[in-house]
């Protein structure tokens, strides 16, 4: 089994922007997200991992607005049949520091209170459940008081 995780920015989403379209479209099972336009124009960065050349996960990670070096994990998903197989591990290891090079100082995660293999994931990546403050009134949350906060200083 052959694991390749891509860290997709412009530059590589240009090699061959169908590809990246179709596989984005497939991990979500939708056509909605747009990759070029996110990459172009929202601050976004998105993390791939290809099992034997199937996609099979992606993080989605956003540069919060107006600020320029904290970033929020939009989404993390590994489709159901590769999971508990490190593949988020994974495309974590390549992530964090790539961010770091981009000027991160601080990464974001929101996670429901109940889903424990994400709160393991992010534990062992060094995040922590921390209070919302200054975030507590951004659309970050999409699922409002359900949600907790996990950050990670970079
Ligand atoms: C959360 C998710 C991305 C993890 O992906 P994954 O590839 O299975 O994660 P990994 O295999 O790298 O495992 C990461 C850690 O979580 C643990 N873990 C994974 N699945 C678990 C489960 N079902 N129960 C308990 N722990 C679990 C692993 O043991 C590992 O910790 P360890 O290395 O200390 O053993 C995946 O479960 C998923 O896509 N879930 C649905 C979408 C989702 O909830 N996303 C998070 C939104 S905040």
């Amino acid at each position: 089994m052959k694991l390749e995780i891509i860290f997709l920015d412009l530059t590589t989403y240009k090699t061959d922007p169908d590809f990246y379209e179709n596989a984005v479209a497939n991990i979500f099972d939708s056509n909605y997200v747009n990759v070029e336009n996110q990459l172009k124009h929202k601050n976004v960065y998105f993390v791939i991992a290809f099992m034997d050349n199937v996609p099979c996960g992606i993080v989605r990670i956003a540069l919060i607005y107006k600020r320029k070096t904290v970033y929020c994990i939009r989404q993390v998903l590994v489709l159901e049949k590769y999971r508990n197989k490190g593949i988020a591990s994974k495309m974590y290891e390549k992530c964090i520091p790539k961010l770091k090079e981009l000027g991160a100082t601080k990464i974001l995660s929101f996670i429901l209170q109940q889903n424990i293999p994400s709160k393991r994931l992010h534990s062992k990546f060094g995040f922590y459940n921390t209070p919302k403050g200054y975030y507590e009134n951004t659309n970050y949350d999409g699922n409002g008081e359900l949600e907790e906060m996990w950050c990670k200083k970079i």
